[in-house]
């Protein structure tokens, strides 16, 4: 099994590229099933998750033509073949659920397996299915996998008890081919939301609101084919800007949009860093002075990321003080914590709460990665660590970020993939 080795080589300085997001990728990637015409994706992360979003459209009848070295995908869905999600490809990722939406709104029927992806909670999809059913769906649950069916969707009024990213997604690209007006309440704020409407807005749909809490639909007959450049991946930045903080380092990320990670720079500059925003990208310094504990709490954008809370976590481990992180999206996402301890931080947790006694020195230690961002987390602070810090199950670290060594490795850190 493939592992990274991370050696502390002091602060990290220079300059680091971000890649196109993979969360808004994805949902757009799926909403190209919409069309029947060739989309052209720019920016696309070469990341695992892409791969199995292709693997899925293929197998639905998209033709697929990746052109990785340019980072771009060209998607044609002149015909759609069959309705249903393989199993094998939809248990390995959560995302696969974002198919469903447009095959439904495509093909009058949609059938997905209960999605897989990272264990980080129940993540249940009853906020999607409610939202089909809205539209006039009809849900049948069997063996582990769910069909919603209609004929031809019906615009609807839709308020989501929470603002789930995957439920507005889903319910955006079923509505736009459906009959009528839909209006979404509470939807998720998220970026990533916006580009999607970006997206499905230059295929000729119409959608008003993206970025606010109500989205409003109208719906059209069809849609074309476009070209669309991917957003910038806050997550990818935020990572990095805490790489530069946790090694008391100095680095500037290129191809960033500073308003998409408004908290952590707030955050990063609460616990003493520098941040500039220059007309290169954003730079990080945390090599000027002591850093001060902070607290976090994970909320829906633009509040703090339930996405950052690990990688920001490994940061206040090294943090003289007591901070206070709570996680209010996700109910399981603090396995990180166990291995973060076991590397010498000290961090107790109390339900959704989890209090960091900040400035223990960090050892190298055998950890394991249990998601993509606790991996990250991991990584971060093997760079703070002394000695070697082992990491295993890096498939997940490999799901959502491009070229991560390399990427670390052109800032001046000391991390390895082994075989
Ligand atoms: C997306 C992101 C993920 C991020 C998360 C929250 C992608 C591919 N993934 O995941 O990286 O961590 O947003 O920012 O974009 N929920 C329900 N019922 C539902 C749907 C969700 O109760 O039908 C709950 C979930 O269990 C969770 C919360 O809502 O507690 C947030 O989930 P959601 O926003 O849907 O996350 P994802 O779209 O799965």
């Amino acid at each position: 099994m493939a592992k990274f080795l991370v050696e502390n080589k002091g602060p990290l300085r220079g300059e680091v590229t971000i890649s196109g997001a993979k969360n808004a990728v994805l949902p757009i990637m799926a909403a190209t099933i919409l069309a029947s015409e060739e989309c052209v994706i720019q920016d696309v992360p070469d990341l695992r998750d892409v791969d199995v979003m292709c693997q899925i459209l293929e197998s639905l009848g998209v033709k697929v033509n990746a052109d990785f070295s340019n980072n771009r995908l060209s998607l044609n869905a002149a015909e759609i073949l069959y309705n249903e999600t393989p199993h094998e490809l939809a248990k390995r990722m959560r995302a696969s659920i974002l198919t469903m939406g447009p095959l439904l709104a495509r093909t009058g029927s949609a059938v997905v397996a209960l999605p897989g992806g990272c264990a980080i909670g129940a993540r249940p999809i009853d906020l999607h299915l409610k939202g089909f059913e809205a539209l006039g769906a009809e849900i049948i649950f069997s063996d582990n996998q769910v069909e919603a069916r209609a004929d031809r969707l019906k615009g609807g009024r839709i308020y989501l008890d929470y603002p789930s990213v995957g439920a507005t997604e889903n319910i955006i690209t079923a509505a736009v081919l459906a009959e009528g007006t839909t209006i979404i309440e509470n939807v998720a704020e998220e970026p990533e939301i916006v580009d999607l409407a970006n997206y499905l807005n230059k295929m000729g749909a119409k959608i008003k609101g993206a970025g606010t809490d109500t989205i409003k639909i109208e719906g059209v007959e069809r849609l074309h084919g476009t070209t669309h450049t991917v957003i910038p991946d806050r997550i990818e930045t935020g990572t990095f800007m805490v790489a530069a903080a946790i090694t008391r380092g100095d680095v500037l990320i290129k191809n960033v949009v500073p308003d998409h990670v408004r908290p952590v720079i707030a955050k990063l500059k609460e616990c003493g860093c520098t941040v500039e925003d220059t007309i290169d990208g954003l730079r990080v310094k945390a090599d000027t002075g002591r850093l001060t504990a902070t607290d976090i709490k994970t909320l829906p954008y633009p509040g703090f990321p339930t996405d950052m809370q690990s990688q920001f976590m490994a940061l206040l481990t090294t943090v003289e003080g007591k901070s206070t992180v709570i996680e209010t999206v996700f109910e399981n996402r603090y396995m990180h914590i166990t291995e973060l301890n076991r590397m010498g931080a000290d961090i107790v947790t109390d339900g959704r709460s989890a209090v960091v006694h900040g400035g223990a020195p960090l050892h190298g230690a055998s950890v394991m990665s249990t998601d993509l961002r606790a991996g990250a987390a991991l990584v971060l602070a093997g760079l703070a660590a002394s000695g070697v810090t082992e990491i295993s199950e890096i498939y997940h670290i490999e799901r959502g970020y491009t070229e991560f060594v390399e990427k670390l490795r052109g800032i001046g850190a000391d991390i390895r993939r082994e075989d």
